[in-house]
């Protein structure tokens, strides 16, 4: 009994837990939820170490060690090694990032990777839709339903437009999904259960927090060095906990810019066959092939997914994309995909496919690298000195901040100049300390003088140093 007095005296949460109930560790983490919806535990607070709040509340270790798990598992708090267990500061509904544009019409936005506006497309596009709609093939192909996997023609199609492209994959391999956000959320959701744990760079794309964040898995930092990801911090990961899945950009890494060579790629498979881990390749940032290395699926396919989009190459709108996947995993992405909606639409397959046969692609690419090519030259001539991360392809570039520039108080004085950018935070995994960088895209503004503009008032503010208000005394 003094046990559990003394140990009421010094637990800071201590929930009314009625114990005569069947799941006590249910009622629990319901405990949990509702304080954090009412306001007595708040985000950031950390939970009583399990062994006390199981003596003070007189219930076993084990029922108070599954209801934080659970309790993780809805994303209501974050375990971390060595500093506990602490309610969530975000939640999942509370997007850091953004897909549109946040910039306003007189500003000149660095801010969204996307592609290079081209008047073309829309052209293209109307032309494409008058042919489709003279085939009554097509025309019956978009009414219909289609596999889960995604429509046959289309897959063949498109593997052979990859394997053109250096990225050999078979029709089999592929599953069409609606572009790669959705790959990457088809994937995780397929493979990975809630509660499990996931490992990126330290630094990577929001939108894969988001997924990690919504399916309620456990999402850990690994520390990368000017090639990515560090194997010697991923050996130790896993050999502290079970990682199931290493999401990777090995071409530049969204949004710090490094590439992988291929002795690093070699590495990194090694430690996924030790430790069965799932690699899973994002493409979407599509470079050059002669600027590729080569991708995870081709130096380990029984493990590797790999995610490819036509967002960059062509618009976002489109929503076209696929997983390549080892046959053993392709009924799990398959039921996932069923569960979600049935198949994704005909329609987008069917214009991305005329155009990948016309080669409208390919010009369209084409003309983009080139005009991609200058504007990062665009980024060296102004920005240089300060040593930009870049891919000489690549849709951004990543800016670490002299002293004593901080990242928010950069981008709130660019936005008084008219730049919009994205500072380090949103690409932060977990609690890993933000950078004092931005990320700088070169491809939303629609000609290279306005880039030039938007590029010469980030030079003229490096130059000038932060201006500060008025320290308090
Ligand atoms: C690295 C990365 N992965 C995935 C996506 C999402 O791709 P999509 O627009 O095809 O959904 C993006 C979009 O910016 C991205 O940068």
């Amino acid at each position: 009994m003094r046990i559990q007095e003394k140990a009421r005296a010094r637990c800071h949460w201590l929930p009314a837990l009625d114990k005569n109930q069947d799941t006590l560790y249910l009622a629990l983490a319901d405990h949990l939820a509702a304080d954090i919806a009412a306001g007595k535990m708040k985000p950031g607070d950390r939970l009583p170490p399990q062994r006390l709040l199981a003596d003070a509340l007189g219930v076993t270790l084990g029922t108070v060690t599954r209801a934080y798990r659970e309790a993780e598992r809805r994303g209501l708090t974050e375990a971390r090694v060595g500093s506990g267990t602490r309610v969530r500061g975000q939640q999942a509904d509370e997007p850091k990032f953004h897909h549109l544009s946040r910039a306003s019409a007189d500003s000149i936005d660095l801010s969204l990777s996307v592609p290079i506006p081209n008047p073309q497309r829309s052209l293209l596009l109307s032309e494409c839709l008058q042919q489709l709609s003279r085939q009554p093939q097509t025309m019956q192909l978009m009414l219909s339903y289609q596999p889960e996997q995604g429509n046959a023609a289309q897959r063949e199609l498109l593997a052979a437009w990859m394997t053109q492209h250096g990225l050999t994959v078979s029709a089999e391999e592929l599953l069409l999904t609606d572009g790669g956000q959705h790959a990457d959320y088809l994937a995780m959701q397929a493979l990975i259960r809630p509660g499990e744990a996931v490992a990126s760079a330290a630094l990577t794309y929001p939108g894969m927090i988001a997924v990690a964040r919504q399916l309620g898995l456990k999402h850990l930092p690994v520390a990368t060095d000017h090639q990515g990801i560090r194997p010697d911090a991923l050996e130790r990961l896993c050999q502290q906990q079970k990682i199931r899945l290493l999401y990777i950009m090995p071409e530049y890494n969204n949004p710090s810019g490094e590439h992988m060579c291929e002795a690093r790629r070699e590495a990194i498979v090694k430690i996924a066959r030790r430790h069965d881990l799932l690699l899973l390749e994002d493409g979407v940032q599509y470079v050059i092939p002669e600027q590729r290395g080569t991708p995870f699926y081709q130096l380990a396919p029984e493990r590797s997914l790999y995610i490819f989009s036509v967002s960059k190459m062509i618009e976002g709108g489109m929503r076209f994309g696929a997983l390549r996947a080892p046959g053993n995993l392709m009924p799990r992405l398959c039921a996932a995909l069923r569960a979600q909606c049935w198949s994704v639409p005909g329609l987008m397959g069917a214009v991305v496919c005329q155009w990948l046969t016309s080669g409208k692609v390919d010009e369209l690419i084409n003309w983009q690298w080139q005009q991609v090519s200058l504007r990062q030259q665009r980024v060296s001539h102004w920005l240089g000195a300060y040593e930009p991360v870049a891919h000489p392809y690549g849709f951004h570039a990543w800016l670490k901040l002299p002293e004593p520039w901080r990242a928010v108080d950069f981008v709130g004085q660019a936005a008084q100049r008219g730049v919009t950018l994205i500072a380090s935070d949103p690409f932060c995994v977990g609690s890993h300390p933000a950078p004092q960088a931005v990320r700088i895209c070169v491809t939303p503004p629609e000609s290279i003088e306005q880039l030039d503009k938007g590029l010469q008032q980030l030079a003229n503010l490096l130059e000038e140093g932060p201006s500060h208000a008025a320290p308090l005394v």
